[in-house]
């Protein structure tokens, strides 16, 4: 990297009206993948007319301070706890260099693009382009392909490698749609149709089981998962939560994934009754729908159980018309036509939405990872489902044989688990999921190591324990020690009764775990906000250093994966 100092002399230059010189300056590599992955194949040549919507992410030279301030407001031990900062103090943490916004606008203005042609990010932090292929080509020196995906027949416009002129290397930090392949596919394992239908509420009469907490929980909970049977195992049967009190929750949506609402009355009226005729706010985020002729399991599951779990705190569903994953910049973007206020955000957020770690650009997942600090240092916790694939990969679940497809994607071809992204994330809470009563690891549920983010400091002393623990010599060379560890917490995740397209459905997977999760962390942050105290925010540092004391320890069970019996507690 070169010193900032040495820039100053192209940006004198350029702001003395002579343009940086572009044309002449040599192209260099910028990012550039082995191939495209597993499951991926090269077909013809993108036609040069076709439009991207290229998204260019500027370095955030203050992410540092950003980070220390997450540290210590989410620490609760610190003096700073729960001192969230504002939306303006977060982004001017999140604001690129002075100078990298003028050596960029020079950029585009060479390539004839000018100021009403950019969309910026309100913090400045990326910069959106719409050009044509052959554009984007000249400006990258490269060649996008149409690649096509062997199973879904879906097609994307993409390249293996880009470059960029080198003078602009350290002004930017990527740019997409070129090299990222990733699919984030909705977590749900299983879908069955039932025809049982579950009591709304428990009666004394009902048989009881012993709960987590010695409580009595009702027996059918063992096979049928409601909201009932999730109030009573995690002990919220008496709490109501307020309508008034500025808590909300976020429940986020992608893949043409539409909450149905006729489908959420008819959850309401059978599982529970009082918020029936209650509604939630839909946000539409670059162009994403709500096609009430379109049921989609995932967002169904996700908005019955979370704001079913939590009414009457208002819910958000943000319906999100580009790529997963879930993009913290947009929800605080201000080229938006929403009435709503991106000022305040929901203090808790659901995403059941992943893909491989290895499958997202490096560069990518650290942006993307970063952005999660951000809506961390804002008093958010942010929560995504970590996956169904047990230590492997989730397109695998059920049936299919694990093994054959647990290798790195870099061309070598190294056996490995597959860790998943954003759950591998260390400013995420990554949500793993149980079965039964008592809780056993559902086996299915993701888990593992990251070999993108190192081990954060917070689980330092529960990861170390628990590698020492494994017999010398365990899954070598298939995971990263070092890594960070996922997921954080796990709740019931099996049996989950829903319903979908008007009748009464059994669905299964990390995606009920998270938004199950997520609508109990909304409901502690009601009790918070009523004892006018802050929101829990970020929540893995008070998680792992006093919060746990108040979750069950779940000791049973493994996720097997790529021909392996998986992680347990103890190996
Ligand atoms: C609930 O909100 C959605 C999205 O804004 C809207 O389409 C729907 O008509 C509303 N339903 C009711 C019952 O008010
Ligand atoms: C809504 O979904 C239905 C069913 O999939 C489809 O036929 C219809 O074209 C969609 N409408 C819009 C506006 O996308
Ligand atoms: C719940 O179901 C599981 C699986 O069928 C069973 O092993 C367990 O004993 C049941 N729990 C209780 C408390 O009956
Ligand atoms: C997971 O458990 C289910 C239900 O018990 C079983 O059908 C399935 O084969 C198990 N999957 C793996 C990978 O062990
Ligand atoms: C293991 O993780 C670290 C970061 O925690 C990373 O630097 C390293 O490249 C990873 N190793 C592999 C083999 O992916």
């Amino acid at each position: 990297m070169r010193p900032i100092t040495l820039l100053t002399l192209p940006f004198a230059a350029a702001v003395a009206g002579a343009l940086v010189p572009f044309k002449g300056c040599q192209h260099k590599v910028k990012e550039s993948i082995h191939g495209p992955p597993r499951g991926w194949y090269k077909d013809v040549p993108a036609s040069k007319h076709h439009m991207l919507e290229l998204k260019i992410a500027l370095p955030q030279p203050k992410f540092p301070e950003l980070e220390q301030h997450l540290w210590e407001i989410s620490d609760p031990s610190h003096a700073r706890y729960g001192a969230h900062l504002s939306k303006q103090e977060t982004e001017a943490l999140m604001a690129p260099h002075p100078e990298t916004l003028d050596v960029v606008s020079e950029w585009l203005a060479s390539h004839g693009l000018v100021e009403e042609d950019v969309i910026r990010s309100s913090a400045n932090d990326w910069v959106t382009i719409r050009v044509p292929v052959g554009l984007a080509e000249e400006m990258l020196d490269t060649t996008y392909h149409v690649y096509k995906h062997t199973q879904t027949g879906e097609s994307i416009v993409r390249t293996t490698s880009y470059s960029l002129p080198e003078i602009l290397h350290e002004h930017v930090d990527l740019i997409q749609p070129t090299t990222m392949f990733a699919r984030f596919k909705a977590f749900k394992s299983t879908l069955r149709w039932t025809n049982q239908v579950q009591p709304a509420v428990s009666s004394p009469s009902v048989r009881t089981i012993t709960g987590p907490a010695g409580n009595q929980v009702d027996a059918s909970c063992n096979n049928t998962v409601t909201i009932s049977c999730l109030r009573q195992l995690y002990n919220a049967v008496d709490y109501s939560t307020s309508a008034t009190n500025g808590n909300k929750l976020g429940i986020t949506g992608y893949l043409e994934e539409y909450a149905n609402n006729m489908d959420l009355q008819q959850f309401y009226q059978l599982q529970n009754p009082s918020a029936q005729g209650s509604n939630y706010t839909f946000v539409s985020i670059k162009g994403g729908k709500n096609n009430q002729s379109d049921a989609g399991m995932e967002a169904n599951i996700d908005t019955q159980f979370g704001f079913g779990l939590t009414w009457p705190t208002p819910g958000t569903f943000y319906s999100t018309g580009g790529e997963p994953p879930f993009d913290p910049d947009l929800l605080t973007t201000s080229d938006t036509n929403e009435p709503y206020s991106y000022d305040t955000l929901p203090q808790s957020i659901s995403t059941s939405y992943g893909d491989d770690e290895q499958s997202v650009p490096h560069s990518y997942a650290t942006r993307v990872c970063d952005g999660m600090a951000a809506l961390g240092a804002r008093g958010v916790s942010v929560m995504f489902s970590s996956g169904d694939g047990g230590v492997g990969d989730g397109d695998a679940y059920p049936a299919q044989a694990f093994g054959h497809q647990c290798y790195s994607n870099d061309g070598r071809k190294t056996p490995m688990f597959l860790p998943v992204f954003p759950a591998s994330c260390p400013y995420v809470t990554a949500v793993g999921g149980t079965v039964n009563i008592p809780e056993t690891a559902a086996n299915f549920s993701g888990g593992g190591f990251s070999n993108y983010f190192p081990r954060p400091s917070y689980q330092d002393a529960a990861v170390s324990a628990y590698l020492a623990s494994l017999a010398p010599g365990t899954y070598k060379g298939l995971y990263n020690s070092t890594g960070r560890a996922y997921p954080d917490v796990s709740s019931q995740a099996v049996n989950f009764a829903f319903i979908y397209q008007g009748q009464t459905a059994s669905g299964a997977g990390t995606s009920c775990a998270a938004p199950a999760f997520t609508a109990f962390v909304s409901m502690l942050n009601d009790a918070r906000i009523n004892a006018k105290k802050s929101a829990l925010g970020f929540l893995n540092p008070f998680l792992y250093s006093a919060g746990y004391a108040a979750l069950n320890d779940i000791t049973e069970g493994r996720n097997p994966g790529c021909q392996t019996e998986g992680f347990n507690l103890y190996d």
